[in-house]
């Protein structure tokens, strides 16, 4: 999709970090914006500085993990703008601790918000954008961590890799279809954004997050400096979504310097090696 004027986006997670630039980028291109998030007040203020008029505008307050919540999101961006043209499944959370101390609860909240997000997406938008004469394009947002499996982030991993294949999956859906609905998976490594304090809107039906050990708090740790200390920018990974959109590409990927860790879990592979562990 090249020409993204008077266009509609609908963007998950946008009150913060990397929705927040897509809807930044998103205002500047001339599109009209639905914005999602489960932090309203936040997305109000964030909204109040984008350059873009009222009409042009839908908020919503809401959790990407129920259905109900896409459901109704969807209808309302139909309604009101008569179509939705690029839609980023974006909104996510993450937790680092070892594997077996990650509780039922820490496995429902991120598997509910990084994937079944991705999924409620889907079902709601899609066959509503397969239907439009000028297409589409649909951005979720997985991770590095989708691509490879690093230490302390195993309920995180498996949630990326759902959304990395399922897109994959899409992609060739569509392609076969020769569908004028794209695809693409944004694949990050690390960026400064609010991701290692998720915790702030974890839901009260996920409960709080238990007691860890040592080692976990470690990769907390870890997980708080990487994030904070990440180089490329949330405005990277806007830019870096829109070229693609814009050159149908399927793999977003802005940090290069992943290849390494994606070659060596691919190496392993084909050469049926043992993991090669990642620290
Ligand atoms: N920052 C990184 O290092 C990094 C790396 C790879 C992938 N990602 C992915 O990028 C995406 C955006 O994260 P970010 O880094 O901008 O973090 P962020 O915390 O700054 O922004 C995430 C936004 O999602 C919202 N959100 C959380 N739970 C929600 C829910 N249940 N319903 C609706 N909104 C909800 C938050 O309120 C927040 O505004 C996530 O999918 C994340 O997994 C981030």
């Amino acid at each position: 999709m090249q020409d993204l004027r008077d266009k509609t986006a609908v963007i998950t997670g946008a009150a913060s970090g990397i929705g927040l630039a897509l809807a930044q980028r998103g205002a500047r291109e001339g599109m009209r914006l639905v914005l999602a998030d489960i932090e309203g007040e936040k997305l109000a203020t964030a909204a109040a500085a984008l350059s873009i008029a009222a009409e042009r505008l839908s908020l919503h307050t809401l959790d990407v993990s129920r259905d109900e919540d896409i459901g109704r999101m969807a209808d309302d961006a139909f309604q009101r703008f008569g179509a939705v043209h690029l839609l980023c499944n974006n909104a996510g959370v993450g937790l680092a601790r070892v594997t077996w101390e990650h509780t039922l609860q820490d496995w429902e909240w991120q598997l509910g918000v990084n994937l079944w997000s991705v999924i409620h997406g889907i079902r709601h938008f899609l066959p509503r954008m397969l239907k439009q004469a000028d297409g589409g394009h649909i951005v979720n947002t997985a991770s590095a961590a989708g691509l490879s499996s690093t230490q302390g982030m195993a309920a995180y991993n498996v949630s990326k890799h759902g959304v990395v294949t399922l897109s994959e999956t899409l992609y060739s859906e569509l392609a076969a279809l020769q569908a004028k609905v794209g695809v693409s998976v944004l694949c990050p490594a690390w960026v400064p954004t609010a991701i290692h304090q998720s915790g702030r809107n974890r839901q009260a039906r996920f409960g709080v997050a238990g007691e860890i050990s040592e080692v976990s708090r470690g990769y907390e740790e870890r997980m708080a400096s990487a994030v904070t200390a990440g180089r490329k920018s949330a405005d990277d990974m806007a830019d870096a979504v829109f070229e693609a959109v814009a050159a149908q590409r399927f793999y977003v990927i802005p940090h290069r310097k992943i290849n390494h860790a994606i070659q060596l879990r691919m190496d392993d592979i084909m050469q049926q090696r043992n993991p090669t562990p990642l620290g």
